[in-house]
Order: structure tokens, then sequence, then C-alpha cells
């Protein structure tokens, strides 16, 4: 590897790769889900892996037995998040996933930057629960984009604000969405847990504990 594409910067997924909400999300779309009367399951569940909210509401939708107006979506969206806000009230820092605190603190030895580029509109509140709002050099979430992953936009801003050219980069991701992402923005990827079957995918490892981080940092 040359010095021009050393990696410099380490942009990490939030859900699914630093802290396990995935459950919480899958509970509250569910708890919404029923009381509409609409089918959903964790196969479905997994399409939602790293869309936005409203994109996660359209994926549900597409098994719904009756139309819905634009003013009874956002309803439905808000009583979801109302919903996962009150479920992840209850994170603490035992919901750090396996190995993320270690791959921090060897990435900060190092001297390798590292920032949250997340979909997530929760993610200060996340980041607060499990005590980790003061680990990253930069955050980029769901509050600062247009268009969520697949679109590279918030991996890109994540880049920016670390001020690190994205081939200097490398994006921590478990959606196959966020690795279309990452690579899009010209980025190399490790993907974890579900994304560790994605072919696409640079590096994989089953989790952040598994990850060879030394030989991918080169
Ligand atoms: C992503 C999750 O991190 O954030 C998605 O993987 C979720 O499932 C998206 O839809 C948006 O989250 P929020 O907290 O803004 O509703
Ligand atoms: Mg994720």
């Amino acid at each position: 590897m040359t010095m021009n594409n050393q990696i410099l910067g380490v942009i990490f997924d939030l859900d699914g790769v630093i802290v396990s909400t995935d459950n919480c999300h899958y509970l509250a779309w569910k708890r919404m889900a029923d009381e509409e009367g609409i089918e959903f399951d964790r196969t479905v569940n997994e399409r939602l892996r790293g869309v936005s909210r409203m994109e996660s509401l359209a994926i549900i939708l597409e098994r719904a037995t009756k139309a819905y107006t634009e003013d009874e979506k956002q309803e439905m969206a808000a009583r979801k998040n109302a919903y996962y806000v009150e479920l992840i009230g209850s994170l603490t820092a035992d919901d750090i996933l396996p190995g993320a605190m270690n791959v921090l603190t060897l990435l900060k030895e190092k001297g390798v930057k590292v920032a949250i580029g997340s979909s997530s509109r929760n993610t200060p509140i996340i980041l607060k629960q499990i005590g980790l709002s003061d680990a990253f050099d930069a955050v980029a979430d769901g509050n600062a984009i247009k268009n969520s992953k697949p679109d590279p936009e918030v991996f890109l801003l994540a880049a920016k604000l670390l001020n690190l050219s994205p081939a200097n980069c490398l994006v921590v991701e478990d959606a196959d969405a966020g690795i279309e992402a990452a690579l899009a923005g010209g980025m190399r990827c490790l993907g974890v847990g579900s994304a560790s079957q994605n072919p696409s995918a640079t590096f994989t490892a089953a989790d952040l504990a598994k990850a060879d981080m030394q030989s991918i940092l080169g």
C-alpha cells in the first residue's frame, strides 16, 4: 500500500457496528406495524438496515393493505420513533458491541482519526446513552444529510469533517446499503455483522472483536 491510500481515518456506522440498537429498531417498527395490522418480520427488518426512517416506512408499507396519506405516514414514523426513543432510553455502555472499544483505543494509539457516519437522527442521544459523546473526532448523522445510504453523502461529510480524502478513509458497516455507500464514495470498507457476507466489501469480519485491524491498517 502506498502512502497515498494509507488509512488515516475510520468512519463507523453506529447502529449494529458500535452499539446494538438493531433490536430496538425492530421492536419499535414491529409495535407500530402490529397496531396498523401490517405484516412485518425480521426478514423485512433486514432491508431497513442503514436506510432512513421514512425510507424504512416505505419498505414496511409495501405490505400494507390500504393506502396512507402523507400526514398519516409522518404520524406513523413519529410514532415508531417515540417507541424507539423509549427503548434506547435504557441503553448503557453494556450495549457497546464486542471489540468496538478496543478498536477505538487502538486507532487512537496509532493516531488514526475516528468518526461516526450514521443515517440515524437519534445519533446524539445514543452516543450520550453509551457514554461515547466525546469519543469521536467528527460525527456525521441523519440530521446533517439529505440522502441516506446507499448514497455516499454521510460518509463524504464525515471525511470532510475529518479533513481527509475518501481514499484515506475506511468505513465500518453492518448494512449492505452502507457498503454500497462507502464504495460509491471512493472509500474502502470493512463489513461486519450482516455485511460480513457482502462480497463487495473490501474486508470482512464477523464483528469488530474478530477484525484484524492491524493488518487492515497496513
Ligand atoms: C440507521 C439504521 O442507522 O438509522 C436504520 O440502520 C434506521 O434502520 C436509520 O432506519 C434511521 O434511524 P432514526 O434513528 O433516524 O430513525
Ligand atoms: Mg448499521
